[in-house]
């Protein structure tokens, strides 16, 4: 079969499997709120405060500032993408098109600047998504805990190691989506030289469009579930990250805080009586 053929059978699958995910993913996380209802954790988080420690609560403005200018902009390549492969209302499909095109702009110089900043502005923050081996090595530990099967999870740095995952996995996926854009923008002139590995020029533009897509899929699913786990695992993060609201209870102050397993040269933070106990 050639790839022309074929094609348009992948883009019915992805389809078909990425829209049943998309209504299956919001059950399952209704499912997980209710596992959070009754195993206590809705409890002891919005009743008694207990909300996850963070060795490095501090995150300067314009790393939030990007990060909402990225899910703004995501959120209007979603809607507008989905509009382009599924026209679901009358409305003008160039003007759709250039707002995709308008959004992509912006999240492409802003994503240039978040790596900026990752290395080398005044407050890199590179180092928290690096992934280690030690973190490789409890991912299935901090799933038991997403799954109800323990009471806590293991907690080697800031962000868990599914955690860094899904962020690096963003970072990586980025680039992919972007430049298969452009591509398809730029077909004509960009194309030419690659055609030939694809058939024809109308295959390759099919081709790499099909891959915007997949990659489209992947940042709606990911962030629905990023978007959950962020709002439910740790509001106080969340209303900071995105409304500048500061956590009411520093740990600093003893006046919060969460049992947190110690490995290595880590610390480990106890709540006792109200008072936060600092073991080494
Ligand atoms: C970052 C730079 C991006 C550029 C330059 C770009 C550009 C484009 C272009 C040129 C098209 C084809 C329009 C046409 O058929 O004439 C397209 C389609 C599409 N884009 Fe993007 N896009 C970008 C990012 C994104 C992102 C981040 C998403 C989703 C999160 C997205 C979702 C889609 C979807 C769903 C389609 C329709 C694909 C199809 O029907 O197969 N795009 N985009
Ligand atoms: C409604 C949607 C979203 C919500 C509610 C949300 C929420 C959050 C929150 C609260 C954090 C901070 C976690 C912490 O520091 O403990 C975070 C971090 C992060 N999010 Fe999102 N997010 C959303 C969408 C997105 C999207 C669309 C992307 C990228 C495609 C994204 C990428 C990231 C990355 C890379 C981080 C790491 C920290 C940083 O950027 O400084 N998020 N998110």
């Amino acid at each position: 079969m050639k790839l022309s053929q074929l094609i348009p059978i992948i883009y019915n699958w992805v389809d078909i499997v990425c829209l049943i995910l998309l209504s299956v993913i919001p059950i399952g996380l209704l499912g997980h709120m209710t596992g959070n209802f009754l195993t206590g954790r809705i409890y002891k988080r919005f009743v008694l405060k207990k909300w996850p420690h963070h060795d490095k609560p501090f995150k300067p403005l314009p790393r939030r500032l990007a990060h909402l200018t990225h899910v703004i902009c995501m959120v209007g390549l979603a809607l507008t993408g989905m509009y382009i492969h599924f026209p679901f209302f009358d409305a003008n499909r160039i003007i759709i098109k250039y707002f995709h095109y308008f959004f992509a702009f912006i999240v492409g110089v802003n994503y240039i600047f978040r790596l900026w900043w990752s290395f080398f502005s005044d407050y890199p923050d590179s180092d928290e998504f690096v992934l280690t081996w030690k973190e490789i090595k409890v991912i299935p530990a901090v799933i038991k805990y997403y799954a109800f099967m323990a009471d806590d999870k293991p907690h080697l740095a800031d962000f868990n190691p599914m955690q860094k995952i899904t962020y690096l996995s963003f970072a990586a996926v980025m680039p992919i989506i972007g430049l298969t854009g452009i591509s398809l923008i730029f077909g004509e002139w960009l194309l030419p030289p690659i055609a030939r590995f694809f058939g024809d020029l109308p295959t390759t533009k099919l081709f790499l469009r099909l891959i915007h897509y997949l990659c489209n899929w992947f940042f709606i699913l990911f962030t629905v579930v990023h978007a959950y786990l962020a709002i439910s695992e740790d509001l106080p993060a969340f209303l900071y990250f995105f409304f500048n609201i500061e956590p009411a209870h520093h740990e600093e102050h003893g006046e919060h805080g969460e049992h947190v397993e110690s490995t290595g040269s880590h610390t480990e933070y106890q709540e006792s009586g109200g008072s936060l106990e600092h073991e080494h």
